[in-house]
């Protein structure tokens, strides 16, 4: 089991459910649709979803695309029903062998994993050769940093997202993965075109871009819910429950203006013979 995600022994509960439904709905608001900007090939190969959870977005990218085979690969299988084009792999991203060819995905999506992944370059790695040529390649991630729009973020909220990323980063984990995303692709050489979207998604509807409003509360909704879930590791880290609660309570207060930074991504591999 990976050390900074926790999921129930009986699979995605709830909690959990909420968390992912909400964040979801979050970004599809922002954009419209699942492909936060992206120009979908109309008639695509089998499309790969890494850390499917609990599905939300492959379902509904199976009833988008009929024709399309979707996989999705995670260390739970967490989708109560599944569509007939959608096939689930269990696969642990940190220790199984990479099981895909190369260039065997017109789109690769992978949303709020990287930060729970050490060595998410690998991650990357693997993603982009499971990219085909002209294939869409999607990344999207959190910087788990609060910031707060003229002032500092309010105590103890700041205290527990500290915490959190130190128990991260003892995991040899980087819980901060959402601005390294479009450098990393870029780097690779191998897309003719990458797209960073930064949103900052506000914790509560405070602010008056009413655009921002639902994709803020889906992160607040996964914040909180996420953080009310933390392991016992995390508790041995210094959290406490008092701290937990306290940072809920700053970020529900709209006076406090926090926001945080969401990195959506995506990218266009070079065709072939380029
Ligand atoms: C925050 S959830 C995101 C789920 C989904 N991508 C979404 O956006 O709704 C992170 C997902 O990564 C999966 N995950 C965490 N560590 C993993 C690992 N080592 N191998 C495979 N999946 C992992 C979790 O099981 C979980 O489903």
């Amino acid at each position: 089991m990976n050390p900074t995600y926790s999921v129930p022994q009986t699979g995605i509960d709830e909690r959990s459910e909420r968390r992912l439904n909400a964040q979801h709905y979050g970004i599809k608001d922002f954009f419209g649709v699942n492909n936060c900007g992206a120009p979908w090939p109309t008639h695509p190969k089998p499309i790969l979803e890494i850390g499917s959870g609990n599905g939300v977005w492959a379902r509904e990218v199976c009833e988008q695309l009929p024709e399309a085979e979707v996989v999705g690969v995670d260390i739970v299988d967490g989708l109560r029903s599944k569509p007939p084009n959608f096939t689930f792999r269990l696969l642990n991203l940190v220790k199984d062998p990479w099981p895909f060819s190369p260039g065997s995905f017109d789109i690769v999506h992978c949303r709020y994993v990287t930060m729970h992944i050490p060595n998410c370059k690998q991650l990357l790695d693997n993603a982009i050769e499971a990219t085909a040529p002209g294939g869409i390649l999607m990344f999207e991630d959190q910087d788990q940093q609060l910031r707060a729009e003229g002032k500092p973020v309010s105590y103890p909220a700041v205290l527990a997202f500290t915490i959190f990323r130190g128990y991260c980063e003892s995991c040899g984990v980087n819980p901060r993965p959402g601005a390294l995303l479009a450098p990393m692709i870029i780097a690779s050489g191998q897309f003719s075109e990458t797209h960073e979207t930064i949103v900052p998604a506000p914790m509560g509807p405070w602010t008056e871009d009413k655009k921002l409003h639902v994709i803020g509360e889906g992160m607040r909704t996964g914040i909180i819910e996420a953080a009310r879930a933390f392991s016992p590791k995390v508790y041995e880290f210094g959290m406490t429950k008092s701290i937990v609660e306290g940072m809920v309570r700053e970020l529900e207060n709209p006076e406090n203006k926090i926001y945080a930074n969401e990195y959506l991504v995506w990218a266009r591999k070079k065709p072939d013979h380029l």
